[in-house]
């Protein structure tokens, strides 16, 4: 079987998955991988056997890597793959392109140039509830989207955890602002956003917007961050699409398996990435498997990139919208 040379570039919560699940994949060869933590680079070692640098210079020097892929933190997106652009590697960049306009307009530029294949890891794109509910709000199922509902709130640790190295537009919110451009088939234009910020976890606790399609449609969008540990999952999101002809809905509260003890109940994830039989299942393997097979075979991707830049200017107008209290455009 012909086989994609690949590294990966960071190797935090989610970096350590891609490498894990490139090191099985059939179609590629984990070559190299980097962190700036020896800790973790001396773990990626541990599990996948490839050679682990510190930074990533050595691995877009390598003319034998075919792939990277790209989880440094969201504001450090920009360098790593506008570099990686020009050193011709086939790019998976995570989610969200870019922490603003202009720098995910300097990536489109380099990977223009350059004539290189960027993928976004745009994981819902993959998950079964949502490309369900994407086929259910077909025009001809669905009609013309009257409203649309997207709510995604999860635990105070991981705001901690990430502190004002990311936010909860980058990190939580372009989920659903592409899923909800994505199903509405529309793109949002207009934005009225309000966010509080009371916990001290160095990013916003919650925030919350009225936005406007291009089609005339509505919508609500809900995200917090500000849910104790407790939360079952950690997280919960849902969609609603209502339509002239039909409606749709998906609700994650509920991933269909718990423990429960005297003290406690606890669920576990059954969809995202879960831990099957010593094996990482689920959307992101879905992802990883379609990123090489494509990249391998020269299959257009899932998501063409230029539908993931066009989340960021909604996120930035959500960001300015929610600081000035004002009603805000988004501007493409
Ligand atoms: N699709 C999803 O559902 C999903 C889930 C989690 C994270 N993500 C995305 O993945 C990316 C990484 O998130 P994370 O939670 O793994 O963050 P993280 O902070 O756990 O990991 C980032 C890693 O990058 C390393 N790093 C920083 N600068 C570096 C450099 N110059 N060279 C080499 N390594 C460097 C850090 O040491 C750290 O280990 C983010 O963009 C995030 O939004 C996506």
């Amino acid at each position: 079987m012909k086989r994609i040379k690949v590294a990966v570039i960071g190797l935090g919560f989610f970096g350590m998955r891609h490498a894990r699940l490139y090191a099985r994949h059939p179609a590629a060869e984990l070559v190299a991988v980097c962190d700036l933590d020896p800790r973790l680079r001396a773990e990626a070692e541990r599990l996948t056997g490839a050679t682990a640098h510190e930074g990533y210079d050595a691995i877009l020097a390598d003319p034998a890597i075919d792939a990277i892929s790209i989880c440094l933190p969201d504001r450090l997106h920009v360098d790593a793959a506008v570099a990686a652009a020009r050193a011709g590697k086939t790019i998976l960049l995570e989610k969200p392109m870019a922490h603003s306009t202009p720098a995910a307009r300097r990536i489109a530029d380099a990977v223009e140039a350059s004539g290189v294949r960027l993928m976004v890891g745009h994981i819902l794109r993959f998950d079964p509830r949502y490309v369900q509910v994407h086929a259910a709000a077909a025009p001809e199922r669905l009609g013309e989207v009257i409203h649309m509902r997207a709510k995604r709130h999860g635990i105070r640790s991981t705001a901690a955890r990430l502190g004002d190295r990311s936010s909860i537009l980058f990190y939580m919110g372009v989920h659903d602002v592409d899923a909800m451009q994505w199903v509405a088939r529309s793109r949002i234009a207009r934005v009225y956003a309000q966010k509080r910020q009371v916990l001290g976890n160095g990013n916003e606790d919650a925030l919350q917007a009225i936005v406007n399609f291009e089609s005339g449609a509505i919508g609500i969008i809900d995200y917090s961050w500000a849910w104790p540990d407790g939360l079952m999952n950690g997280y919960r999101a849902t969609l609603e699409v209502v339509g002239t002809k039909s409606a749709t809905y998906l609700d994650c509260a509920d991933q269909g398996f718990y423990t429960v003890t005297d003290q406690v109940m606890q669920g576990g994830d059954t969809h995202l990435w879960p831990e099957v039989n010593g094996r990482i299942a689920g959307d992101l393997a879905d992802e990883i498997d379609h990123f090489v097979l494509a990249t391998r075979d020269g299959a257009p991707y899932l998501q063409d990139w230029r539908e993931a830049f066009d989340a960021i200017p909604v996120l930035d107008a959500l960001a300015r919208s929610a600081t000035t209290g004002e009603r805000t455009d988004v501007a493409r």
